[in-house]
């Protein structure tokens, strides 16, 4: 079984700390607690010992607790780290390696892999420093799970709140993996390893003639993200590409094309795939007829451009006899978008889609057609999770990492 220390920060969060270990318990975790001494004026260590089954560990200079089990020998004896509620307190400690009390001494002094989960009041959050210290804990190769938006314990409204301990819990357990698959700080491990992945991206060119051509305005960059991320856990990854400005993705194999008709045929060629990540905008139109030769503008009038339908790749996909055990549609809406993702999902016979308000106005810079940020929603039949405002580089690893969740607990259940 493999085991979580999980350290609870003086956080009003704490409070939730029983329910994550009972969460981390259900993911086939085993759990042992460690409280700051601010934590312990949130939760009591009894209820902790009680949910986890083991001792809950408090002081640096406990001597029977140097005996049975030091500070080293507590860092080093769990597979995962899990730090929740991370207070701001414990981020600045971390990032600048302060190690005087139990907490922070056994974040220093761990090789194994940390996952965060901030949790405070959203000034606190949005402040340099905190934003510093997490920048520089990125970079030491931390992983991070929120902090989400939401209402606050303090009155307040913003981003800071704890991710709920079932989420904490599901990336905990993904970032595990499998009993062959030990986890590198810093790095992925090859949670994905065996997965065949199908991922469309980018627009699609519909030609009216042979210098003109429909299309929309998909840059693929959220398909290409998405892409990178699967690979770097290990999975064999084949992206199907319509054109776009974006160069090849390491470790990816590449099949560029040009219309819904080649995609449609690459896609199905590819099969049999155990994910389908279908995040490319498809032309649903194209001319009913491709001229020859350029069209030439004339005394007549217009010309008849009339269209015709292209089929529809991820619906073909949901109700092939080979679909992907996980197939996963994509859904650009500019209104009601929680709404058309779960109409989608039962019409196209997918298990999950990620919605997306692709609206002018929502509020992200450049839009998210072409931009570098995305509001993405995961709703699936009994869930919706709204992962909020993020780039789309940690948009395609969270995503990534449900994705691993999900082969994870089926291997476990
Ligand atoms: C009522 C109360 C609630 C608090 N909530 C938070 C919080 O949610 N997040 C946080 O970073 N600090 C919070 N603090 C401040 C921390 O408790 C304080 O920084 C403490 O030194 C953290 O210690 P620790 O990081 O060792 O747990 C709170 C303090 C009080 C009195």
């Amino acid at each position: 079984m493999k085991r979580v220390l999980l350290i609870i920060g003086g956080g009003i969060a704490a409070y939730k700390a029983p329910d994550l270990v009972r969460q981390l318990r259900a993911q086939g975790l085993a759990v042992r607690c460690l409280l700051t001494k601010a934590a312990e004026q949130f939760v009591s260590p009894l209820s902790l010992a009680s949910v986890s089954g083991d001792k809950v560990y408090e002081n640096l200079f406990d001597l029977t607790d140097e005996a049975e089990m030091g500070h080293i020998q507590l860092s080093r004896d769990a597979e995962l780290i899990l730090v929740a509620p991370a207070t701001a307190d414990l981020m600045a400690k971390a990032a600048q390696g302060i190690a005087n009390d139990l907490a922070s001494t056994t974040l220093l002094a761990t090789d194994k892999p940390v996952m965060l989960a901030p949790a405070m009041n959203v000034r606190m959050w949005k402040h340099a420093a905190t934003q510093r210290n997490l920048a520089q804990l990125k970079t030491d190769g931390l992983h991070f799970v929120g902090p989400e938006e939401g209402d606050m314990a303090c009155g307040e409204f913003g981003l800071g709140r704890m991710s709920e301990p079932s989420e904490i819990a599901a990336r905990a357990a993904a970032l595990l993996g499998g009993a062959d698959a030990p986890l590198l700080r810093g790095a992925q491990a090859p949670l994905l390893k065996g997965k065949k992945v199908l991922i469309t991206a980018g627009p699609t060119h519909e030609p009216i003639d042979p210098v003109r051509y429909i299309a929309n305005r998909s840059s693929g960059k959220q398909g290409y993200a998405i892409a990178g991320a699967l690979a770097a856990m290990g999975a064999e990854v084949h992206l199907v590409s319509g054109p776009t400005a974006l160069a090849d993705v390491a470790g990816v194999k590449m099949h560029r094309l040009e219309t819904a008709d080649e995609m449609y045929a690459a896609c199905h060629a590819l099969l049999p795939v155990d994910i389908g990540v279908m995040t490319a905008a498809v032309a649903d139109w194209r001319p009913d007829v491709c001229a020859d030769q350029k069209l030439k503008k004339t005394e007549t009038g217009l010309p008849d451009l009339a269209l015709r339908e292209n089929r529809d790749i991820l619906a073909s996909l949901g109700a092939s006899d080979k679909k992907p055990e996980l197939l996963i549609g994509f859904a650009a809406e500019t209104h009601n978008v929680e709404a058309f993702a779960r109409d989608k999902l039962a019409r196209k016979n997918c298990d999950w889609i990620i919605a997306n308000n692709v609206a002018l106005d929502s509020g992200i810079e450049g839009g998210v057609m072409g931009g570098d940020e995305n509001a993405a929603t995961l709703v699936s039949q009994n869930n919706v999770e709204a992962f909020g405002q993020m780039s789309k580089t940690e948009t395609a690893q969270k995503l990534a990492e449900h994705i691993a969740g999900y082969f994870n607990s089926r291997k476990t259940s």
